[in-house]
């Protein structure tokens, strides 16, 4: 395996590993999807920058023969289930979703007899393992088509969380049985936080991911995925805002639309895992097309039927 030898410290060298990244990408027929929660430089160096639904398209639809994936492993994931052909690389083979750990496909299972006829709907972070054993996906940016796109007469099971299925079963009014898995980084955010950040910006709209605890969301001025964030605060007259969500989303927000002015809700919005992705590894994972994520035939061929049935709503 080739090794590459960097110590990068100064601007200058990250201009150089940016631009060997660029060389790489085109000689390897790759592209690079990074989620918004990524380093700056990792955001800086990708062909399209995005929520889970926005990279999952992406990555149904591409042309390139790699794909260099920077965010967590149920992306990479997905990616790799719905472009089977292509070579998908994760640079940090450890960058995980604690959420997404918190139910597996044994635990599912049982809940599935306790629940016969229910329609299993999963948050797109989950396993494969657990898309194979459910009827269809759905990320923050659709959960609320999605739900309301099931039959009236049927229960809904979701998994795995819970804040996300409250908000989403209030927003709908569906009764939904709810696996009780939250996302460790969101539901760190508390109301004091929120109630903290308006008395120190008055005039800021509220804006959290629907991953935040229910009092949260309720004191909310605008609940959305992250893209839908960055869309409100570009549309928005209002020029302060306090953001609710993982600290990455900042570097995004002042690229997009940097007439603004952003407070972070609290300090603690930041995703460890989502931080394992460096330059230098996105650079290495160029070279070796290592670490890959492969998903079974046997559990792609199940897990597909759920993300295709979400990506036509
Ligand atoms: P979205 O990008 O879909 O809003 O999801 C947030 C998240 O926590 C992904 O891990
Ligand atoms: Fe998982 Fe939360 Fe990190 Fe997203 S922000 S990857 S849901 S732990």
């Amino acid at each position: 395996m080739e090794r590459a030898e960097y110590l990068v410290s100064s601007k200058e060298q990250m201009q150089k590993l940016s631009e060997e990244i660029a060389r790489l990408k085109k000689e390897r027929n790759a592209i690079i999807l990074s989620h918004v929660y990524q380093r700056p430089e990792v955001q800086d160096v990708a062909d399209f920058v995005g929520d889970s639904l926005g990279l999952s398209q992406q990555a149904a639809k591409t042309d390139a023969e790699v794909i260099i994936f920077c965010g967590v492993h149920f992306m990479a994931e997905s990616a790799s289930i719905l472009s089977p052909d292509k070579i998908v690389v994760l640079p940090d083979e450890h960058a995980g979703c604690p959420m997404a750990d918190m139910v597996n496909e044994v635990e599912l299972e049982r809940k599935k007899q306790e629940l016969p006829g229910a329609v299993v709907v999963c948050y797109v972070n989950t396993s494969a393992e657990v898309k194979a054993e459910c009827d269809i996906a759905c990320t923050s940016a659709n959960a609320i088509s999605i739900i309301s796109s099931l039959p009236a007469d049927r229960p809904i099971l979701f998994v795995p969380d819970k804040n996300l299925g409250q908000y989403i079963a209030a927003k709908t009014g569906r009764e939904m049985t709810i696996w009780q898995g939250y996302c460790n980084t969101h539901d760190r955010l508390t109301a004091d936080d929120i109630l903290t950040a308006k008395a120190a910006h008055p005039g800021a709209l509220v804006l959290v991911h629907p991953e935040c605890r229910p009092e949260v969301v309720a004191l909310a001025d605008v609940v959305a995925s992250t893209t839908g964030m960055i869309r409100y605060a570009r549309e928005s007259n209002a020029r302060e805002f306090i953001v609710g969500t993982e600290m990455g989303i900042l570097h995004a927000l002042n690229k997009q639309c940097s007439d603004k002015q952003y407070y972070l809700a609290s300090e603690k919005l930041m995703c460890p895992n989502m931080k394992k992705i460096t330059l230098e590894k996105v650079h290495q994972s160029l070279l070796n097309l290592e670490p890959r994520v492969d998903v079974p035939q046997e559990i792609r061929e199940r897990a597909v039927r759920c993300l295709d049935r979400m990506l036509a709503i």
